[in-house]
């Protein structure tokens, strides 16, 4: 099957501590992980929080660069955040929100009007309604379908999705969750998934990674993991959830 992203014992370390302070200590924030995302289909991230999910994402969205490894992404990318608050000019309309990717590439007025609207319906808003509105006068699943909207303007291949729902009420998670899988299937988009809610990325995801500690502990089928999962440290995590 065709693979949209290798990511090949990819490493990123930061380092803490000020200048005048104690020896500065490195955090192995991604330390030698390996996956790939195949197409139309969804490699789901789930670990702890500080596990290194946000630092694979950016690395893979091309925000940051290994410091080892390789990261190849077949075709466009692009990244959704989980707060779509603060990933949303405030003091711009929808409308120029969702267009300004194509300001860049010297698409021609008429077409991007028609992109807009279109990206828009996708994601299930009315561009007639909601053109000249800022992000304050809408609701956080609405702020995450416009953030979404402004993606997939650009055409991509790969989302890669860090968190999507994790700042919106569960009642409004399955709807993003549900519009996610409904335009994958239409759009033959390749996802990689991130979350630290075993149950989401399970809802989602095709393949799973359980990452901790900058590694990926274990990978499988979703399925698989989550009727049999091998790692100890992916049994754990299973632990902590009652009802599993
Ligand atoms: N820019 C940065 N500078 C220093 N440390 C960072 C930076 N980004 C992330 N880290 C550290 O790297 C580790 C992994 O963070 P992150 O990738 O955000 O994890 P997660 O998304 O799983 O919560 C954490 O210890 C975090 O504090
Ligand atoms: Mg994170």
């Amino acid at each position: 099957m065709f693979n949209t992203a290798e990511i090949r014992d990819v490493k990123k370390y930061f380092t803490s501590g000020g200048f005048f302070g104690p020896a500065r200590d490195v955090v192995k924030a991604v330390d030698g992980v390996s996956f790939y995302c195949q197409k139309g289909r969804t490699f789901g991230l789930v670990g702890e929080s500080g596990s290194g999910k946000s630092t694979i994402a950016k690395l893979v969205a091309g925000i940051l660069r290994p410091d080892h490894g390789k990261v190849t992404v077949h075709g466009e990318k692009d990244i959704v955040f989980q707060d779509p608050y603060s990933s949303l000019n405030p003091r711009m309309t929808v409308r120029q929100i969702v267009v300004e990717p194509l300001f860049v590439r010297g698409v021609d007025k008429q077409e991007i009007s028609e992109r807009a609207e279109a990206v828009l319906s996708k994601v299930r808003l009315d561009a007639g309604s909601c053109f000249f509105k800022y992000p304050h006068q809408f609701s956080g699943g609405e702020r995450q379908r416009i953030a979404i909207a402004r993606s997939l303007i650009k055409e991509p291949d790969l989302l890669v999705l860090d968190e999507p729902v994790s700042s919106l009420d569960v009642s409004i998670q399955a709807d993003i969750l549900n519009l996610l899988k409904d335009l994958q299937e239409e759009l033959s988009l390749s996802y990689l998934f991130i979350s630290h809610d075993l149950r989401v990325v399970e809802f989602m995801s095709d393949t799973v990674g359980v990452m901790k500690s900058g590694r990926v502990v274990e990978v499988a089928d979703s399925e698989a993991l989550y009727r049999y999962p091998k790692d100890p440290y992916t049994k754990k995590l299973f632990e902590a959830i009652p009802s599993f």
